[in-house]
């Protein structure tokens, strides 16, 4: 017997306790633990057998490190059968999160009782399976077909009490598992009740699976796993439990086998690993109980917000009353939508809008808090004003950051008397809803201001990112040249429509262009100034057709056109016709004959773009690792989390072939389709961005 199942003896009960921190995941150790427990327990002349977690949490699933590697032990479906099988009452003690394999054991036991914070669910698809011990055939027989296909496609975790209700869980006690567990079954043995096993009860009645199936897939934006896990539930009904398990069983190997499950599981284990940063190893950040935001414009008011959501006390700055009671109409209007989605109470927002949020029109007000953030004008003389004046108010020690999107963090920290307390914190709009945040580091930031940010970003609930300080940083600057990729394939003959629809289908939630219209075509329009005015390189391709759009006020959503015209009061737009024509317009006077692409050809070119220009984010250390990269794209971008992100998906498709695809553009323009060294070193080597995610 392994040291991860404890065994004892209690009477006619025999306790097996789960002890394979931090989750109790069910890895080899304690599969191999559980069976010997209960061949054990048979053997040693007891009535019941009681299965609980030690540390925060009964089983939280299968052990995901083992996923794709070979199979050792008894298989997780295996064990579940056999544990059922026992002639001695079987009876599960639930807290903490009782998820995926961890609720498959749970269900294969015969009766189970939880502490009323405990959670279970089946979040395989998550991940990119479905359940596979028995998930889909022991649920549906517990809470019938509807609460199954709810609880399994969406994969969300269920509250004690829902889960009492639904018929997952038999009862809810308060107090310790091991001593509700105890005390249940005993009684459970002193009322004389009997085995009760899910898979001997009747399967529900059969629905219109197929219509099921396709509502589910259409729901999953290209997500299989949810659709195949249908075909789960639906064996349940159709065929006899050993069957259905079977069947289960294929089904669970077929999405082991994809890309999908390899890319979730990136996504899960990345979006942990982000935010580690060995420097920060021992490096307590400074304390933080009050920050100050200037300028409360959309993105301020969305920082403060956050802020606020998260029990932070903010000082927000403008420049008039009239603009910090804009402000704050902002702030409440965010948090009204917290409001109506039940995630405050009535009290707590006014306490919030009222006491929490101090309005200011005078820096001296700034002078005790903990960080300031400033979300003013995108222009490098107005940063300075603001951080001079920060560096004169603000107390010792008081962090100092901007959110500037792509503005030089060095040059900005070199105007303060204190470079060490200056840094980048790069949030993305809303800001109280993206949850993205980049922290950007420049050359002198100090350590413990890194880890203030880190802190920060945890407390909001963002997934933050390091970034070194370039133009653009991590996002932005990748961002830039896949557009650009984009706006080239128009001017040789793609419609804006048909690369929007061509990446929606790849999996991204808006295609470029709808994107642009969303964010407004005049942040764009005053960057392609700039760039000109700056002077251009002749080799670099330059559009003007926007350039005629914006002139005549359209600035995309927000005014009703840009390269889609938008009706009042419905999502989305249709394509505009004008753009059509000036893109024709400009072709022609730049003497371009337009060819068709196709689809393939869009998403390969517009991929390769983003993953070279990604590979030199890495290469040049503005991105720690790939893994860095990808995360940013998910959770800024829109980037399809089944894909794992750019650089996991470049992995998977191969990175001579993304190569091969760079090369290739560079016979056309090799001002652009410059090859990225580190791509092309991991190419020469045979290795992959993910060895790079490893060291
Ligand atoms: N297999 C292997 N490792 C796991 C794991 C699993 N099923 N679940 C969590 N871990 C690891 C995490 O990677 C993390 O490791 P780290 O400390 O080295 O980064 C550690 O356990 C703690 O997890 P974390 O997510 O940071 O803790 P939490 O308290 O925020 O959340 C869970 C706990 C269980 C809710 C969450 O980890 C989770 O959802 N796990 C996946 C559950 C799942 O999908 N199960 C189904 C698989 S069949």
């Amino acid at each position: 017997m392994t040291d991860a199942i404890a065994y004892e003896r209690i009477g006619e009960i025999a306790v097996l306790k789960a002890q394979n921190p931090p989750v109790n995941a069910l890895g080899f150790d304690i599969r191999e633990g559980l069976l010997a427990g209960i061949e054990r327990a048979e053997k040693d002349g007891v009535k019941a057998v009681l299965i609980y977690g030690d540390g925060r949490t009964y089983f939280a699933g299968a052990d995901i490190t083992e996923f794709g590697k070979p199979p050792r032990g008894i298989f997780l479906p295996d064990l579940c059968a056999r544990i059922e099988a026992s002639p001695l009452v079987v009876v599960s003690a639930l807290h903490g999160t009782a998820l995926g394999g961890g609720l498959e054991v749970a269900l294969a036991s015969h009766y189970r009782i939880a502490v009323p914070s405990a959670r279970v669910g089946l979040p395989e698809v998550l991940i990119g399976v479905m359940p596979g011990a028995g998930g889909t055939q022991r649920l549906p027989r517990l809470i019938g077909v509807e609460a199954s296909v709810d609880v399994i496609t969406s994969g969300r975790q269920v509250g004690a009490k829902e889960a009492l209700a639904l018929g997952i869980l038999d009862r809810i006690e308060e107090g310790e598992p091991r001593e509700i567990g105890l005390a249940y079954t005993q009684e459970l043995l002193d009322s004389g009740a009997t085995r009760r096993p899910v898979s001997e009860m009747p399967a529900p009645e059969a629905v219109d699976f197929d219509a099921l199936y396709d509502k589910v897939l259409k729901k999953g934006r290209g997500l299989l796993a949810p659709a195949v896990a249908v075909r789960g539930i639906q064996a349940c009904c159709e065929l006899p439990f050993d069957a259905g398990m079977k069947r289960e069983r294929e089904l669970f190997m077929e999405l082991m086998d994809t890309d999908q499950r390899q890319g979730m599981i990136h996504a899960f284990f990345s979006e942990r690993a982000v935010s580690k940063l060995p420097e920060l190893k021992g490096i307590a950040p400074r304390a933080l109980a009050s920050i100050g935001v200037i300028g409360g414009g959309t993105m301020g008011a969305g920082i403060a917000t956050a802020a606020l959501l998260a029990g932070l006390p903010v000082v927000m700055l403008e420049m008039s009353d009239e603009a910090a009671e804009a402000a704050k109409g902002r702030i409440a209007g965010n948090l009204q939508g917290a409001l109506k989605r039940g995630k405050i109470s009535e009290a707590q927002f006014t306490q919030l809008t009222e006491e929490a949020l101090t309005l200011a029109t005078d820096y001296d007000a700034l002078s005790d808090v903990d960080l300031v953030i400033e979300a003013v004008f995108e222009e490098m003389s107005v940063k300075k004003v603001v951080f001079g004046k920060l560096d004169a108010v603000c107390k010792k020690g008081a962090i100092l950051a901007s959110n500037t999107s792509y503005l030089d963090v060095n040059e900005i920290a070199a105007c303060t008397s204190r470079p060490e307390d200056v840094i980048g914190l790069h949030f993305f709009s809303p800001a109280h809803v993206m949850k993205l945040l980049e922290i950007v580091v420049a050359d002198k930031t100090a350590l413990d201001v890194v880890a203030t940010g880190f802190a920060l970003g945890q407390r909001l609930k963002k997934i933050s990112v390091r970034a070194g300080v370039c133009d653009g940083f991590i996002g932005n600057r990748i961002l830039a040249t896949y557009r650009k990729a984009a706006d080239h394939m128009v001017l040789d003959g793609a419609s804006p429509y048909q690369i929007d629809k061509a990446l929606t289908d790849f999996g991204f939630a808006m295609g470029p262009f709808a994107v642009a219209d969303l964010a407004g075509l005049d942040i764009g329009w005053a960057v392609r100034k700039r760039k000109r005015a700056e002077g251009m390189d002749p080799r670099d391709r330059d559009s003007e057709y926007m350039d005629k759009v914006c002139e005549a006020g359209n600035f995309g959503q927000k005014t009703g056109k840009g390269y889609y015209v938008y009706e009042a009061g419905k999502r989305g737009g249709t394509p505009n016709p004008e753009v059509t024509d000036l893109i024709a317009a400009e072709r022609a006077a730049k003497g371009i004959t337009p060819r068709a692409f196709t689809d393939d050809e869009i998403v390969t070119r517009y991929m390769a773009a983003m993953v070279n220009e990604a590979a030199k984010v890495v290469g040049e250390g503005i991105a720690r690792r790939p893994l860095d990269v990808d995360m940013t794209l998910l959770f800024g971008y829109g980037f399809p989390r089944y894909r794992g992100g750019p650089l996991k998906w470049a992995d998977m498709e191969g990175l001579d072939k993304v190569l091969a695809t760079i090369k290739n553009g560079a016979q056309e323009d090799d001002y652009f389709w410059e090859p990225a060294p580190l791509l092309e070193k991991l190419v020469a080597e045979g290795r992959s961005f993910d060895d790079l995610n490893k060291e």
